[in-house]
C-alpha cells in the first residue's frame, strides 16, 4: 500500500515563500531600468553628501558664546575636544557606558559621546574646565582631592561633574543614593568609596 506523504509543514511554507519574495525581488532590481537606477544612487549620494555638509551651531560653553558650523555627524564630545579643545572631557568608550565625558548642558548632567553637537543650539554647556572660578576651585574638586577620590584621573573630570549634578539634582540623600546615582561613570582604579566620601561631605558642607 502506497505510503501517504506529509503535507509541508507551516516552516517549510514560510521558507519557500520567503524564498519566492527574494528571489523577485532580486529579478526586479535586475531588470530595472538604468535611469532607474541611476536615479537611486544619486539619492543615495545626496544622503551621504548630507551627512558631510556642516551646519551653523551656535552655543555657550563655559559662559563663552561659539557661533560655528559643525558636521551633523559630530557628537557635542568630539566638538568640545577637538573644536574647541577643550580635553577636559574624557572619551572613555565613545558610547554611553563610562561616564568619562559627562558635562552639564542647561545644568543637568550627559554624556556628551551621545549627544550631536547640532542638536545643541542654543544650548549652555559646561565642562569640567568651567567649574573653578578664576583660581578658586569649586568645591567638588576640592573635596576629591581632601578625600583622595582618585587615582589615575582618567575618570576624574566625569566623576566630579556628576557629583556636582548629583548634588544640584537632589541626589545625595545617603551614600547609597550617591552611589546609585554616580553608577554610570565607571572608575577603573576603584576609587568609588572615596569619591562617594567627597561628594557627601560636599553635600553636607551645603556648597555643592
Ligand atoms: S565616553 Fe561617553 S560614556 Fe564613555
Ligand atoms: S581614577 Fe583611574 S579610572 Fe578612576
Amino acid at each position: 500500500m502506497a505510503k501517504n506523504h506529509p503535507g509541508p509543514s507551516a516552516n517549510e511554507g514560510n521558507n519557500r515563500r520567503d524564498f519566492l519574495k527574494k528571489s523577485t525581488l532580486i529579478t526586479a532590481i535586475a531588470l530595472a531600468p538604468p535611469s532607474l537606477i541611476n536615479a537611486a544612487e544619486n539619492k543615495l549620494d545626496e544622503k551621504i553628501a548630507g551627512a558631510f555638509e556642516k551646519a551653523p551651531l551656535n552655543l555657550e560653553v563655559n559662559g563663552v558664546k561659539h557661533s560655528l558650523t559643525v558636521e551633523p555627524r559630530v557628537t557635542l564630545l568630539d566638538l568640545l575636544r577637538e573644536e574647541l579643545h577643550l580635553t577636559g572631557s574624557k572619551k572613555g568608550c565613545d558610547r554611553g557606558q563610562c561616564g568619562a565625558c559627562t558635562v552639564h548642558v542647561n545644568g543637568v548632567r550627559i554624556n556628551s559621546c551621545l549627544s550631536l553637537a547640532i542638536a545643541n543650539e542654543g544650548n549652555s554647556i559646561t565642562t569640567i574646565e568651567g567649574l573653578a572660578k578664576a583660581d578658586q576651585l569649586h568645591p567638588m574638586q576640592e573635596a576629591f582631592i581632601e578625600h583622595d577620590g582618585f587615582q589615575c584621573g582618567y575618570c576624574t573630570s566625569g566623576q566630579i561633574m556628576s557629583g556636582v549634578a548629583c548634588i544640584n539634582e537632589g541626589h545625595a540623600g545617603s551614600a547609597e543614593e550617591v552611589s546609585e546615582f554616580m553608577s554610570g561613570n565607571i572608575c577603573r582604579c576603584g576609587a568609588y568609596p572615596n569619591i562617594v566620601n567627597a561628594i557627601m561631605s560636599v553635600k553636607k558642607g551645603g556648597n555643592g
